[in-house]
């Protein structure tokens, strides 16, 4: 049914005639037209919320780049907000949170949405996108792990060192444990209603997991992605992703818990990875953003040395190993995207 299916067959390590590629980010600030899409939406928020813009800058880095794959324009903190925890962007900042999760009390206020409901402009997009891709290439939906969901709403927004995480996780893990056990069943029902509104493959992104101890990574981050996996095992034909950002320590952990694909962020030998993990998993990454600064030539070269790491056969989702930079330059994108297309066939 999909013209371009090399990433559904990659992720289930099916024999593919090159590497596929796509990247973290795609649609973003780096993008001059995506820049000018937000700037008419009135602010990022507006952006998401908005299914024709979110479908408009979907599909913009697709014009530019022969990627092999669309992933749904939306945030992972969509969530949170639907809780009521009132999200805004603050310029150079990030996210902010007006009602972060604090006291005892917040917690027992927290309920997971309907994501039919409070989050229905993100199945609105996922429908939307669908039909204007006309089945040219899969669409990958996403949500935080229920872990970094806890981070935001807990800080409040980014942080340097987690404090109140780590404060009320060494302190009152029950308490930890609760926003946890919500955050899992408002990650496993939006995923299932962006599987029913189109997505073709989910992503569960840990942003902060490696920032935790080994043991407390398996309890509090860990543990609660697997229960989505798990409730999200009937959904066969729509492979499953996990990236935990630093968790190339546990790598033989999270191929375990049944996802399709671990992604891998840039610190880790590729072809290490695939040698711990076996034939288990398929593996999404895991070139240095930082690539992209260089020359057309040294983007090639180290692309070509993540394809030679991972080696031959299938089972490679080429990626970067964290979202693209916005001060890269999107010619650089071309060369990286076609650099992949050509070099791997060597090694299929
Ligand atoms: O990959 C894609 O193209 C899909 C879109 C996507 C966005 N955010 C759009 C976005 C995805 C998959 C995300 C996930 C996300 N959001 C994560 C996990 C991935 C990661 O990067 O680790 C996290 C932690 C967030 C939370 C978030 N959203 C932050 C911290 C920020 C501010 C980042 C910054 O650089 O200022 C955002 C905003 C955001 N989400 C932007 C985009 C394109 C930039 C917003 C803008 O236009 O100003």
């Amino acid at each position: 049914m999909l013209k371009n299916d090399t990433l559904i067959r990659a992720l289930l390590r099916q024999p593919t005639p090159y590497t596929p590629i796509w990247i973290m980010r795609q649609a973003g600030r780096y993008l001059p037209e995506y820049n000018d899409t937000r700037a008419r939406a009135g602010s990022f928020m507006q952006l998401c919320t908005r299914p024709d813009l979110c479908t408009e800058v979907t599909l913009q880095p697709l014009a530019r780049f022969k990627l092999d794959a669309a992933i749904l324009f939306s945030d992972i903190l969509t969530i949170p907000d639907a809780m009521g925890l009132g999200l805004h962007f603050v310029e150079g900042e990030g996210p902010r949170f007006e009602r972060p999760v604090h006291s005892e009390a917040d917690i027992a206020r927290l309920h997971p949405p309907d994501p039919d409901r409070e989050l229905r402009y993100v199945m609105d997009a996922v429908w939307q996108i669908r039909r204007a891709l006309k089945n040219e290439l899969p669409l990958i939906g996403f949500s935080g792990s229920p872990f970094t969901l806890a981070c935001y709403m807990v800080e409040g927004g980014a942080s340097a060192d987690f404090r109140t995480l780590k404060t009320l996780l060494y302190s009152r893990p029950d308490l930890l444990h609760r926003i946890l056990d919500v955050n899992c069943r408002a990650v496993t029902a939006y995923l299932a209603s962006q599987i029913e509104a189109g997505v073709q493959v989910v992503m569960l992104f840990d942003t902060w997991g490696g920032t935790l101890s080994a043991a407390a990574y398996r309890e509090f981050s860990l543990a609660y992605m697997q229960r989505v996996i798990e409730a999200l095992a009937g959904y066969r034909g729509v492979p499953k992703i996990v990236f935990t950002k630093g968790g190339g320590l546990w790598l033989d952990d999270i191929a375990a818990i049944g996802c399709d694909a671990v992604g891998l962020d840039w610190t880790m030998d590729i072809g290490e990875a695939r040698r711990r993990t076996g034939s288990r998993v398929a593996l999404q990454g895991n070139l240095d953003p930082a690539v992209l600064f260089a020359s057309p030539e040294t983007i090639r070269a180290e692309a070509r040395r993540v394809l030679a790491a991972y080696g031959k056969g299938p089972g490679h989702v080429f990626n970067l190993g964290h979202g693209i930079s916005q001060f890269t330059d999107p010619e650089r994108v071309a060369a990286l995207v076609d650099g992949v297309h050509e070099l791997s066939r060597e090694f299929h």
